[in-house]
């Protein structure tokens, strides 16, 4: 790390970054929980797991402080959230490796090396990916996770078309809830975080950096629940089931053959 981002505060960012995201999800923290506990009943003490879009790193911290024989690899593309993870969570005694990497490209496999792992799992983040790359994706996961591992995914994973009243209730709640924590609450919110992290001047080049690689590529779709189960069956994970979920807010999960 260089001389300069040794002066951010990255615990203070980390900390708002989590009130932020709970803002959007006021049951964040049980979602995480129930991942870590089908993580608890299906892999053995010593196992190792990705963080798939890990963003600061929320899964890391919480897998490797509750499983004191497990390894994570937490990827992600955006090197403001990267940073502030590495900043809080270092590699929490060599059991945490940091990889940069763009999931809508396949080479991030190639900084994996020949791994294969136990686990992934990934949360409110694979509906940034446009379809396509989303079912690129699984197919990669299908190599990489071993027979017998687990994928899971915590996220809005939507109601098809045809559920179009559900659909509708399930989107009023989310709006309701959104109102009640930014307006109400006065909760800071997603774009309210990046307008004042970018107040921090040392972080100006890895802001630019962020800018540059995500700017064009913000997509509006929304992959429906459907779709995921299709994707990761097509892939080579044999039961797939939401575990969890408020709305269209789930857990699902995928065991591979
Ligand atoms: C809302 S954040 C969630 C972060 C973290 N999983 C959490 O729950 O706090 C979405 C994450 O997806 C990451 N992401 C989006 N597109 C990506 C891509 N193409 N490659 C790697 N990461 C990506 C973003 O950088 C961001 O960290």
């Amino acid at each position: 790390m260089t001389h300069n981002l040794l002066k951010i505060n990255w615990h203070h960012w980390l900390e708002r970054w989590d009130a932020q995201q709970s803002g959007y999800l006021p049951y964040r923290e049980e979602r995480f929980q129930i991942m870590l506990d089908a993580i608890a009943h299906l892999l053995p003490e010593s196992f190792t797991a990705i963080d798939l879009a890990c963003g600061p790193g929320a899964i890391s911290q919480r897998l490797l402080n509750r499983f004191p024989h497990a390894n994570c690899i937490a990827i992600d593309y955006d090197p403001v959230l990267l940073a502030i993870g590495q900043g809080v969570l270092g590699t929490m005694g060599d059991r945490l490796r940091w990889i940069e990497a763009d999931l809508t490209q396949d080479d991030w496999l190639d900084q994996m090396g020949d791994t294969q792992v136990d686990a992934v799992l990934t949360t409110t983040a694979l509906h940034w990916l446009p379809i396509d790359r989303l079912v690129r994706l699984y197919q990669k996961l299908g190599q990489v996770i071993r027979p017998g591992g687990v994928f899971l995914n915590g996220d809005h994973l939507y109601f098809p078309p045809h559920l179009a009243i559900i659909q509708r209730l399930a989107k009023a709640v989310q709006v309701q809830q959104e109102e009640q924590s930014f307006s109400v609450r006065n909760q800071e919110d997603w774009q309210q975080w990046w307008q004042a992290i970018a107040q921090e001047t040392e972080l100006k080049a890895l802001l630019t950096e962020r800018h540059r690689r995500f700017q064009p590529r913000f997509t509006e779709h929304e992959p429906t629940l459907v779709i995921h189960e299709a994707a990761l069956q097509e892939a080579g994970f044999r039961e797939v089931s939401t575990i969890w979920q408020r709305f269209d807010d789930r857990v699902l999960l995928a065991v591979r053959w």
